[in-house]
């Protein structure tokens, strides 16, 4: 599939550049005419005037100011960019997707990013009918907080680095910020993440860890009404920029506790003592399904969700969801949307 991806890449690419040099060369003649025309105004002028000093003078300001114009306004490199490009090459869309999300982003063994969120983007991209390229990036790109300041906009989705982050959930808080295709994900349980002996429902005094740009923030935290001491005072709120520095913050004891997701940590806590509090999964209020995120002015979502609907009416989104348990189990549980 991505050879064929390739081969119709180096097609489209031989075509744009035929394209482009007959826009260069259509380009070029116009400006020749467009230089002769203005040579032939200039000597008209010049003849039907007596000549006189002043006047001389007036003449070569004009030829000064008038012959650059042209040529700012109609360099080859302005107009094929501008006019022939826009309407013969085909838009590429660039997806961020994270290094390390349980089974929806990973590494496999040799090094390869993959995961559910890949295969995804493969298959939604396809029915779609749009050129989708998947980027790398740090999660805290696309979303963004540092102690005691709400979550902001990431700088790679705000300043248009890509079109769109991959799996972010819908929160209150980012519906004020960023746009959010339909959901591909149930909610994402949330656990506390601790060395044994925690109790999950008195955290009064506690030191707390969060995850930079994670929905699980000050907020969720705040709202988790079964916990004891959950107004926690920013003195004692730590943010980790990743999940490494997370757990390596619960296991050095900078924090007594961690609060993160399921998926994120699964495979994290292997072989390590930290446990997830409490046995039974906790959700974050306001806080909405994993989907697509988008800046608010970007096109994506509308073609990314006709693709999905499209997935999901035939069957394939279900089908995709089975084989991706399979394929990426080890490092987790897939939590489909029902379709
Ligand atoms: C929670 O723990 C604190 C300090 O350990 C204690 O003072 C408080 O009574 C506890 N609250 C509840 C509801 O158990
Ligand atoms: C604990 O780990 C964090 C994250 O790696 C690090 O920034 C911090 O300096 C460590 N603290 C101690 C006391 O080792
Ligand atoms: C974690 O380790 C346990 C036992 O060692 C194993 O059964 C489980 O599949 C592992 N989980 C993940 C997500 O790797």
């Amino acid at each position: 599939m991505s050879d064929a991806r390739h081969d119709s890449n180096v097609n489209l690419k031989t075509r744009t550049n035929q394209l482009q040099a007959t826009c260069v060369l259509t380009t070029t003649i116009m400006i020749c005419v467009l230089i002769a025309i203005i040579a032939l105004i200039i000597s008209a002028v010049a003849i039907s005037k007596p000549v006189g000093s002043e006047i001389t003078v007036q003449g070569e300001t004009t030829i000064t100011q008038q012959t650059p114009q042209p040529a700012i306004a109609y360099s080859p490199s302005t107009y094929d960019a501008s006019w022939c490009q826009a309407s013969n090459r085909r838009r590429i869309y660039t997806v961020a997707a994270g290094y390390d999300i349980g089974p929806y982003e990973y590494n496999d063994d040799s090094g390869f990013q993959v995961g559910f969120g890949h295969d995804l983007i493969d298959a939604v991209c396809q029915e779609a009918g749009i050129d989708c390229r998947i980027v790398t990036e740090p999660y805290t790109n696309c979303m963004f907080s540092e102690k005691g300041q709400p979550e902001r906009g990431g700088i790679g989705l705000m300043e248009g680095w890509y079109d769109a982050c991959t799996g972010w959930l819908a929160s209150r808080q980012r519906k004020q910020v960023f746009a959010f295709s339909k959901p591909f994900l149930k909610p994402f349980e949330v656990y506390f993440y601790a060395l044994p002996g925690l109790n999950p429902f008195n955290i009064t005094g506690k030191k707390i860890g969060l995850i930079s740009g994670f929905f699980t923030n000050e907020a969720c935290l705040a709202g988790l009404d079964q916990v004891a001491g959950r107004d926690v005072p920013h003195s004692n709120v730590f943010q980790a920029e990743t999940l490494d520095m997370l757990l390596a913050m619960i296991l050095n004891g900078t924090v007594d506790v961690g609060l993160s997701t399921g998926p994120a940590m699964a495979t994290k806590i292997n072989g390590t003592n930290i446990q997830r509090f409490p046995s039974d999964p906790m959700f974050c209020k306001n806080a909405g399904q994993p989907g697509m995120m988008t800046r608010k002015d970007n096109d994506f979502n509308s073609k990314w969700n006709e693709g999905f609907e499209k997935l999901v009416s035939s069957g394939r989104f279900k089908r995709l969801c089975d084989e991706a348990r399979i394929k990426h189990g080890h490092r987790g549980e897939i939590d489909c949307v029902d379709a």
